[in-house]
């Protein structure tokens, strides 16, 4: 059998750069490239779709069971489905961002994504995966060889969110990535790194800057220039 991918962990809030960063990196190594938080937006889209309440977790778990989940891990070639529906866009919309952390709150449903992005990884084909979300490197995958916590000054995530989302004022931006962020932080601790865990801080540092300083950790970690 060939060798397992190896696993470049990488957990930090929104706004951190985690997501480009990580693609980028992705492509970069050859790698493949998987964002976990779309699992749990995705999950939250089908529990809209049914109508589900998602603050309520028995009815999040219900839905849960028939869940159809696929994501692409091509780093160049990114989408999400629900079954036959494509959701990509559908699943960076506010309502789901409003909905998903009720969503990440259930254990079960965290159990079930988490043994999910193991078997993606495991079959993705490729040399390496950077695995990207909250607990990657604390739960998804503790023994990967590479593992960061990508930060960044709050005023500044707050700033590099609302020039994402262009349709929402600055204020009201950086009220929801902090309600968000609050209300995420009584899951997963990911704004303090785990022993063992590299801090990439990305408060000083440009797009470009930042995808050096990750490579810079995954070189040195994996010994290969
Ligand atoms: O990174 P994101 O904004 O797409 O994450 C969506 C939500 O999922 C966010 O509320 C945090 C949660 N999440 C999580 O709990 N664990 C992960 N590994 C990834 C995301």
């Amino acid at each position: 059998a060939a060798d397992a991918p190896v696993v470049v962990a990488i957990d930090g809030p929104a706004g951190s750069g985690k997501s480009s960063v990580s693609k980028e990196a992705a492509r970069r190594l050859g790698y493949g490239y998987l964002d976990t938080g779309a699992a749990y937006r995705a999950l939250a889209w089908h529990a809209l779709q049914h109508g589900a309440d998602t603050s309520d977790s028995s009815a999040v778990i219900d839905v849960a069971g028939d869940f159809d989940y696929a994501i692409s891990l091509d780093p160049d070639e990114y989408w999400v489905r629900v079954g036959t529906t494509d959701v990509t866009d559908a699943i960076r919309e506010p309502r789901i961002s409003d909905a998903v952390s009720g969503v990440a709150r259930v254990p079960v449903v965290r159990r079930t994504v988490n043994a999910l992005f193991r078997g993606l990884v495991a079959e993705s084909g490729r040399p390496g995966v950077v695995v990207e979300g909250r607990d990657i490197t604390t739960v998804v995958a503790p023994d990967a060889p590479v593992r960061i916590l990508l930060t960044a000054a709050p005023d500044v995530r707050a700033a590099r969110r609302s020039n994402e989302l262009t349709t929402q004022d600055a204020a009201s931006v950086a009220a929801a990535l902090h309600k968000r962020d609050a209300s995420d932080s009584t899951v997963v601790d990911f704004l303090t790194a785990a022993p063992g865990v590299v801090v990439v801080d990305s408060t000083e540092l440009d797009f470009a800057q930042t995808v050096d300083a990750v490579l810079d950790v995954v070189r040195s970690a994996l010994d290969t220039d």
